[in-house]
């Protein structure tokens, strides 16, 4: 599928739910906290079949997201499912990584770990969230004490031999901006692959203010300062937006994403976004959103039916996000999925 623009899309986003046991401040604002009823949301059968039909138009990758997607009861069947959807060449999971520890079953000692099924299912790259190494910033910054949970997660994935364990880490200036360089070395020393993601202005218009946002130039030259020239990596790409830089001196990969300050950041956009109540979404940030809930649980409603309704917001796809252009959000990140 291309769009209006050349952009190929072949990577779908897929939320399985809104609900979350962390409660980060940039992704739920604490004065609302109501979950989606259930109805509302799309059941397993009905994801898998978006995906299905997806897969037959060109969708190559499939992230699942949340919310905390781990928190969805039967999350490891689901998965199971999802691994045996032909055409697809990549699945990958966005996660907190405090449930990826956890013994999947009741063996107790002898229990494989969350991250082991979820790699015997087929799930190739698990991107796991981590702002800080710092108990209390992680603590107040999340909502929850869960650093600990979460780094037994990280050691979790690395034993369970995904392709690759990507960390991702917001900036936010006086809340990470000094911890750079241990989170820098804490991933070289575990040998994920860290992403920088400049805070966008989703959830509420006070997420991202000139207080707390940290352009990814800046974290940059930050990093630079300890560890000596960045060199670009015009060439090494991951499917996604980040840009990538080499350590010269310990040849570590960082990645920066910076929807925000790079300007050209949108170019080579190849996502849709399928949102756990089942709007499709033809980007993060933009307003539109289509309903697909509805063509799936109309009974008439063939798979041809959705195929064409997916061309449909293919061609809606906008040339870039709106969030320079004073975009005021309507929709909390954690009911988009990021
Ligand atoms: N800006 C940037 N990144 C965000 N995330 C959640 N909310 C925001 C925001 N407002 C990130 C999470 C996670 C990913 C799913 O999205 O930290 O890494
Ligand atoms: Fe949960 Fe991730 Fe949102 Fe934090 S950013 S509340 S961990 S979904």
């Amino acid at each position: 599928m291309e769009d209006r623009y050349g952009h190929r899309i072949s990577y779908l986003r897929v939320s399985i739910t809104d609900r979350c046991n962390e409660r980060c401040a940039y992704c739920m604002p604490v004065e609302e906290q109501e979950w989606l009823p259930r109805a509302e949301v799309l059941r397993y059968e009905e994801i898998l079949r978006v995906i299905r039909v997806g897969a037959g138009l060109g969708i190559r990758k499939v992230r699942v997201t949340g919310g905390e997607p781990l928190t969805r009861r039967d999350v490891l069947w689901f998965f199971e499912q999802l691994g045996r959807i032909g055409g697809l060449d990549d699945i990958g999971i966005s996660t907190n990584g405090t449930l990826l520890g956890r013994p999947a079953t009741e063996d107790g000692a002898d229990s494989p770990t969350v991250a082991d099924r979820l790699r015997r299912s087929g799930v190739r790259t698990a991107n796991i969230s981590l702002d800080t190494l710092d108990r209390e910033t992680y603590a107040r910054a999340a909502g929850r004490d869960f650093l600990p949970q979460a780094l037994a997660g990280i050691e979790a994935a690395r034993a369970a031999g995904f392709d690759a364990v990507k960390m991702n880490t917001v900036l936010m200036r006086g809340q990470n901006e000094h911890e750079l360089w241990d989170l820098v070395d804490f991933a070289r020393e575990r040998d994920l692959l860290l992403r920088f993601i400049e805070l966008m202005p989703v959830s509420t218009t006070q997420v991202l203010t000139d207080e707390n946002f940290l352009p990814f130039g800046e974290a940059k030259k930050l990093i630079e300062f300890k560890f000596g020239p960045l060199e670009p990596l015009p060439e090494f790409r991951t499917n996604g937006p980040a840009t990538y830089y080499r350590v010269a001196k310990t040849g570590q990969k960082l990645g920066f994403i910076g929807a925000m300050t790079n300007l050209h950041f949108c170019e080579t956009c190849n996502k849709l976004r399928l949102t756990c109540e089942g709007k499709l979404r033809p980007c993060l940030g933009s307003h539109l959103e289509f309903d697909l809930r509805a063509v799936l649980r109309d009974p008439a409603a063939t798979d041809d039916d959705l195929a064409r309704f997916f061309r449909e917001v293919v061609d809606r796809k906008p040339e870039q996000h709106e969030f320079r252009e004073n975009y005021q959000p309507e929709r909390r990140m954690i009911a988009i999925g990021g």
